[in-house]
């Protein structure tokens, strides 16, 4: 099933409960939250007390993409403040099996993501391990950018190796996913995606989400 993870970083912050709950009406299935601290990234969006407050004006689950240093140390503040999910990156200076294995402590799936400059394969240890893994379409820290076709062999990899292996893993794509690259990464094998930019800067969020989903194939 293909499912699609409006990033917030692209809604209007100064009425983020309105833009959140009209892209729940609208059929998302996920929402995405992009946290950046500066440093990992060069870009500063917003940390866990946002989504602290968002929290209780919405039941979408909340996939929680950090783009920070130091995961380990920050994921239990994410917990609390309601995610569902926590993604780290792998280029991050934790421990990637530690961060790993505190997510799962906290009692949340899991993910781990790579910038487009890293190789897919440095994921193999912790395939296993993970509900989802995410392959960045753009370098990422900031919404609106061009989508980078030449990283659909990293998600090609993922989805063989989870079919290979018989393994329920999510693969996310995230970064300038609309419905004019939707069908590139499906058809690559990537069931996750996320949008910014394509569906909070539509007019109709409904109409943006159906877009996505139909151009990947899924008919409505
Ligand atoms: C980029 C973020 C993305 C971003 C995507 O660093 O991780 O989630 O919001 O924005 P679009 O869909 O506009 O490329
Ligand atoms: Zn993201």
């Amino acid at each position: 099933m293909i499912q699609i993870s409006p990033s917030i970083l692209s809604a209007d912050f100064s009425r983020l409960e309105q833009d959140v709950v009209d892209v729940e009406k609208g059929g998302a299935h996920m929402l995405h939250i992009d946290v950046m601290d500066g440093h990992f990234v060069p870009n500063i969006s917003f940390g866990a007390c946002v989504m602290q407050s968002l929290r209780p004006r919405t039941d979408l689950f909340f996939d929680v993409h950090l783009m920070i240093s130091d995961p380990l140390t920050y994921a239990k503040d994410f917990a609390k403040a309601g995610a569902d999910m926590i993604t780290f990156h792998y280029e991050a200076d934790s421990d990637p099996q530690e961060t790993i294995n505190e997510i799962r402590d906290l009692g949340l799936k899991v993910g781990m993501a790579i910038k487009p400059g890293t190789d897919v394969k440095v994921l193999d240890p912790f395939l296993p391990q993970l509900d989802m893994a995410l392959v960045m379409t753009v370098e990422p820290g900031f919404g609106g950018q061009k989508f980078m076709t030449d990283m659909m062999p990293k998600v090609e990899y993922l989805r063989n190796w989870a079919n290979e292996n018989h393994k329920a893993l999510w693969i996310q794509v995230d970064g300038g996913i609309a419905a004019s690259t939707a069908k590139t990464v499906a058809d690559a094998g990537a069931d996750v995606l996320v949008a910014g930019s394509a569906v909070f800067g539509a007019p109709d969020r409904q109409e943006a989400i159906e877009n996505i989903l139909q151009a990947a194939g899924v008919s409505l």
